[in-house]
């Protein structure tokens, strides 16, 4: 790994065995991207890969050659105002409100080795020096007296280049930005597809695929959050890439606030990317003498399919962006009550299922929602964090105690961004929710938020939410947030700095994750917002896990998990078993099916254990037994998407997935069938990331089984990875007739080397 810098030809070459990245200076001397791709040689300049043309209709600059024209060139950090009229990265408007017209010249650079940490905003990280190279630009505008330092890290390990900027103002007089973004990239093409992860409630993070085409094409959030609806993640894929094979750009912000993606494909075959806080709403005084960081935006670029991406990101993401004592742990199996009582509990009841769940083998207990103020329904008490005596009568150490002294960890679902307009804390405090008191506020189930970007709040949040940590033995916490933001406003902050609220909002619960997890390392945070509604890097910086969607149905699961394992690492992915009728759809699937989906993730159960009948109980006893064995290859192993139906997305009636462990020794192969179809015919099912010379130990355990089990007799036994790669498992046949089995139908399949 290495960046370079040839000083004659005025190039940066960013450079490892996975990736080149190359900038050059160009005649106005600004910055641009030469080339992003697989490796180049070090010993090559590039500069000429630069395209510009003069054009009819174009504009060029006095004293620079007229073929100097901002139209098509791919500029690393542009402006708008002398030519170029894609989307900028940075706008900005002087303290009048006067748009200023800003040219951003190199003026020096440094590179250094390894990765300096950020103050406020999460960001990946090194270890050690050696693990990464950085290149900071330090681009001057004079006349503005503005300077901005694009930040790039090059991981020796992975073809990922972190960006960033700061933004410095060195004048005397304020000026506001109105965009700045983290990242643009100029490609030199328009052949691409674009990936992203929209939904809602309940189906977050279902996989689409566009091609791109002329124009600008967008996603992003202007909720308060990074959101359900759109993910702060994209692809940009050749159109023939798949998972093995094909480039692709992967695109992801470290940030958990209203961002924006955008694709722009320009007149002449160019595509412009770019992506960071989104400008609408947003701006910023920056007075004299401050700087503005933007958060942090990673490309991972592969030429060999959106499997190599996942690999890649994924263990940056679990190794050097999640961090403290749980980072690199195995999680506890956990069973949590929300959807076996609701708000209906007490202690009895919260330490029978704790005692029937430990007796199935789960580990750590979770008690959800209702356990403080006057909270038996969603109408009140958000902000009132003592326990609530009628249910809890001895209190939460009692209880916590009570479940530890049965050999279970206790855990501890908040909600502290909120307040209930009914609770002493509103009373008390009916300005430290976000709008005016004077003013209607809308509510997001009953709910209004209390404004985060205001120091004192945190500073109380934080004490308040430390004394419930200190006063029981309490070891995970699930953080919630249960509404989107309106009226983005804050009595904290002069009418001309509130397009800067829903930045410092989210950079107030970072300000609180940190606080909290630095004095509580040893508590595991799992990070939620009505299911995966914050489910973003930035959040897996503070809590190594997230709640992947409130739906728990095994079936809707696919499609979830699928598209959230393009980025997300299954250690992050928190996955339950949930009663049947499955609480969001209804559907009845088998017990066997609803675990094998959820092991490939931090597993756990949100039932009542005492519902289960006899057989059940024997059969949650084996799961548990059986993912303790194999959970760390399924939090930690790599992850492979084998079949996802016709459009790739996890929708076919047979998914199937695995993971292999990273000395290759163990995998496990799940597939599943939606709908059972009479006398189907065979298919066979080849399988990835094997070592070709090991044998294997292959075995399966259908969740529904039956006579004659052609998956066992075609399937078990000792086969070689070869075999296993090109070939495949057998999938249909006799005995995967599904009229015997049923609908919901799954099979797991382990490996281990002989
Ligand atoms: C939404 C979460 O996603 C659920 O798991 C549960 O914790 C409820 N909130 C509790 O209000």
């Amino acid at each position: 790994m290495a960046i370079l810098w040839h000083r004659e030809e005025k190039e940066f070459h960013l450079h490892n065995d996975y990736l080149s990245y190359i900038i050059t200076l160009l005649p106005d001397d600004s910055p641009a991207l030469a080339y992003i791709g697989r490796p180049l040689s070090p010993e090559g300049r590039y500069g000429r890969l630069t395209l510009f043309e003069d054009r009819a209709l174009s504009t060029h600059q006095p004293g620079l050659p007229p073929s100097f024209c901002l139209e098509y060139v791919p500029r690393e950090y542009p402006t708008y105002g002398r030519g170029d009229f894609r989307f900028p990265a940075l706008e900005l408007v002087s303290e009048n409100g006067m748009p200023l017209v800003v040219d951003l010249q190199y003026r020096a650079h440094r590179i250094y080795n390894g990765k300096p940490c950020l103050d406020e905003l999460p960001a990946t990280y090194c270890e050690s020096d050696a693990e990464a190279e950085s290149l900071t630009l330090v681009l001057e505008d004079r006349a503005h007296q503005i300077e901005v330092h694009l930040h790039y890290t090059l991981f020796a390990e992975h073809p990922i280049v972190a960006r960033r900027v700061s933004i410095h103002n060195s004048g005397s007089k304020p000026f506001y930005l109105k965009r700045a973004l983290s990242a643009v990239l100029d490609l030199d093409s328009a052949d691409w597809d674009m990936l992203h992860f929209p939904g809602a409630w309940g189906r977050e993070r279902h996989l689409v695929c566009k091609l791109l085409v002329p124009g600008l094409q967008s996603i992003g959030s202007s909720r308060g959050s990074s959101s359900a609806q759109h993910n702060p993640s994209a692809i940009f894929a050749r159109p023939n890439t798949s998972e093995t094979s094909g480039e692709a750009i992967g695109a992801l912000l470290v940030y958990s606030g209203n961002f924006s993606i955008d694709a722009e494909v320009g007149s002449h075959g160019t595509t412009r990317l770019g992506l960071g806080i989104n400008p609408f709403g947003f701006s910023w005084k920056l007075k004299s003498a401050e700087t503005f960081e933007t958060p942090e935006a990673l490309f991972v670029y592969t030429a060999q399919g959106f499997g190599d991406m996942t690999h890649h990101i994924h263990r940056l993401l679990s190794r050097r962006l999640s961090r403290g004592q749980w980072r690199d742990r195995e999680r506890p199996i956990l069973i949590n009550n929300w959807e076996a009582t609701y708000f209906h509990f007490d202690e009895h009841k919260l330490l029978s299922i704790a005692h029937s769940a430990k007796d199935l083998g789960a580990e750590l207990f979770v008690l959800d929602d209702g356990w403080f103020g006057r909270r038996n329904d969603d109408t009140s008490s958000l902000g009132d964090w003592m326990v609530n005596r009628e249910k809890l009568p001895e209190g939460l150490e009692s209880l916590a105690r009570k479940i530890t002294d049965l050999g279970l960890s206790f855990g501890l679902w908040i909600e502290p961004e909120m307040v209930s307009p009914d609770s002493d804390l509103y009373r008390k405090h009916p300005d430290w929710a976000i709008g005016s008191p004077l003013e209607k506020r809308t509510l997001g189930r009953n709910q209004l938020v209390l404004d985060m970007s205001r120091s004192e709040v945190v500073d109380y949040l934080f004490d308040t939410i430390s004394g419930i940590l200190s006063s029981a033995p309490i070891s995970y916490i699930k953080w919630d947030m249960n509404r989107h933001i309106t009226e983005p406003v804050s009595a904290g902050l002069p009418p001309d700095e509130q397009g800067e609220f829903s930045h410092r909002y989210i950079l107030g619960v970072y300000r609180l994750y940190r606080r909290l997890t630095q004095a509580f390392p040893h508590i595991l945070f799992e990070s939620c917002s009505a299911g995966g509604n914050r489910f973003d890097a930035g959040m897996l910086a503070f809590a190594p896990q997230a709640w992947t969607s409130d739906d728990s149905d095994a079936i809707e699961r696919l499609k979830i998990q699928w598209g959230t394992s393009f980025f997300y690492p299954p250690s992050a992915m928190g996955a339950h078993v949930s009663a049947v009728p499955n609480h969001q759809v209804g559907r009845i699937t088998p017990l066997w099916t609803r675990a094998f989906v959820a092991f490939f993730g931090a597993f756990g159960y949100e039932l009542d254990p005492e519902k289960l009948t006899e057989a059940e109980k024997a059969e949650v006893r084996e799961q548990i037994a059986f993912y303790k064995q194999w959970r760390g290859l399924f939090q930690f192993g790599d992850f492979y998407r084998l079949e996802g139906g016709r459009s790739g997305d996890g929708s076919g009636n047979c998914v199937a997935w695995m993971s292999v462990s990273e000395d290759r020794r163990r995998a496990a192969v799940l597939v599943v069938q939606v709908l059972a179809q009479p006398n189907p015919g065979f298919s066979r099912l080849p399988l990835r990331g094997l070592d070709l010379s090991f044998n294997y130990q292959v075995r399966v355990r259908p969740a529904v089984p039956v006579k004659n089990e052609a998956a066992l007799r075609y399937n078990e036994g000792l086969r070689r990875g070869d075999e296993l790669a090109y070939v495949g498992l057998l999938l249909g046949g006799d005995g995967w007739n599904g009229v015997s089995r049923g609908d919901f139908a799954s099979w797991l399949f382990t490996l281990e080397a002989y």
